[in-house]
């Protein structure tokens, strides 16, 4: 062991320590003995307060969730352990292994708008939510002790509907919450990655630092795609606070999680080198209810996190045939006329010359009470109308008091709109509030201080 490891180790069992003397009752184990679904008793492989080392506990591959049924051993495994965790919060909400405890360690971090908690909006998103996710596979290895199970991820780009398996009556993995069925399909704008995946830029993938005092940013990654399809789920998983308790938000996060590996995997890619980024540490409770701690640059190696996924592949959904088109309603939020520095910029990055990115900045907008989601169009001085991209602000609670409120978003402007940029030279924004199924959402536009384009080489 290296002095490093050492130290490392005794920090560890410091906090091990010490969450120990804060740890809410613990119940008796064994009492929900039998919930195997496939009829063989399963007991929780671990006794409470157990020490269990450093090392995550086996080694699994994660599936897509449509490849697989509702017999396949994962789906099976995931279904018995979560089961196993309500039915263990129907004892006592407050046990540490139990659903309810693991629910509420999403909205803590997420349904808050005190600054030093908060992980959405910013560049600790990505991290947080894989150790989230780890954290959860590791409890469910454990309570079933199957040392291979991993998470189902959703692919969504290949299979735009809600997998089947996580649906029907008395099947823990469903949510009645949800306003879609499992042969709902998600729109195609909803689910295109390359304003993502073409992101060289960490701050622009996956957002940037959040500093005390100054504003957040949301990476690409999150604000589109993440946030889109938490929206267009609806029900719990449309707020921070319910989103835990679906259990479709595992595989949706498991996507997620494999983007950002499929990111790097492109090259050229690095996460931030910050030591307030490498060195952040997020806390858990443990498969054996004990308090952990995960430190951000140790994230990275995800079969050092005890997975991997299956495949790296993923499609893009937007065609010239399924192209947002513009029909007249939405508000103007603001003009770009880009002067001619801007506009040489810009047309380099349209010819490809070299690496650069054009955004456009929804600057500094109050969150909202409700999902904002919008359809973002240029209109040219002809009327002409091309689209830009959509994404989605999700809401918290809590919106008089918190310390941090202001949120910017960043678009990418893709190689069409940046053709109609150069053309017009003066472009109207207008942004098109996103009706979904099930819901009134207000289509007034929210308080934020206009728009603005950035290029970047
Ligand atoms: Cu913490 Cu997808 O949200």
């Amino acid at each position: 062991m290296s002095s490093k490891d050492n130290k490392a180790h005794l920090h560890r069992r410091t906090l091990l320590k010490r969450s120990a003397a804060v740890m809410l009752a613990g119940t008796g184990l064994g009492t929900l003995a039998t919930f195997a679904s496939n009829g063989h008793r399963k007991t929780s492989a671990v006794p409470f307060g157990a020490d269990l080392g450093d090392a995550p506990f086996g080694f699994g591959v994660r599936k897509d969730a449509h490849s697989l049924t509702a017999d396949s051993d994962d789906v099976r495994m995931y279904r018995d352990a979560v089961g196993w965790m309500k039915a263990r919060s129907l004892e006592n909400p407050l046990d540490p292994q139990g659903w309810a405890q693991h629910w509420a360690h999403h909205s803590i971090f997420c349904a808050t708008n005190t600054f030093q908690y908060q992980v959405h909006y910013g560049w600790y998103f990505l991290p947080w939510h894989r150790a989230y996710l780890v954290n959860l596979e590791q409890k469910i290895r454990r309570i079933l002790n199957e040392p291979t199970f991993a998470l189902p991820y959703w692919d969504w780009t290949r299979n735009p509907t809600i997998p089947s398996w996580y649906f029907g009556e008395n099947n823990p993995l469903n949510n009645t919450t949800r306003l879609q069925t499992a042969e709902d399909v998600l729109p195609a704008d909803f689910l295109e990655v390359g304003p993502s995946l073409r992101a060289v830029k960490w701050h622009h993938f996956g957002g940037r630092p959040r500093i005390p005092g100054d504003l957040q940013v949301e990476g690409t990654l999150e604000q589109s795609v993440h946030n889109c399809v938490h929206n267009w789920i609806g029900g719990e998983m449309a707020s921070f606070d319910g989103a835990g308790n679906d259990p479709v938000f595992q595989s949706h996060h498991g996507q997620v999680d494999r983007l950002w590996e499929a990111w790097r995997a492109q090259g050229g890619r690095f996460e931030p080198e910050e030591y307030e980024w490498q060195n952040h540490e997020f806390w858990f409770y443990g498969p054996n209810g004990l308090i952990e701690t995960t430190r951000v640059g140790d994230t990275l190696d995800t079969e050092r996190m005890g997975y991997r996924f299956d495949d790296l592949s993923y499609e893009h959904t937007l065609t010239p045939e399924n192209t947002p088109v513009y029909d007249g309603s939405g508000v103007e939020l603001g003009k770009l006329e880009p002067g001619s520095k801007e506009l040489a910029d810009i047309e380099l990055v349209a010819r490809g010359d070299g690496p650069g990115r054009v955004s456009l900045n929804y600057e500094r907008m109050l969150l909202p009470m409700h999902p904002f989601h919008h359809r973002l169009f240029f209109l040219d001085e002809d009327g002409g109308a091309t689209f830009v991209g959509t994404f989605t602000i999700l809401p918290i609670p809590d919106l008089r008091r918190g310390l941090e409120r202001r949120v910017t978003t960043q678009v990418e402007v893709p190689p069409q709109a940046l053709d109609a940029l150069l053309k017009s030279r003066r472009v109207r924004v207008v942004g098109v509030p996103v009706a979904l199924k099930g819901r009134n959402i207000p289509v007034q536009p929210i308080p934020f201080t206009g728009v603005s384009l950035t290029v970047e080489a």
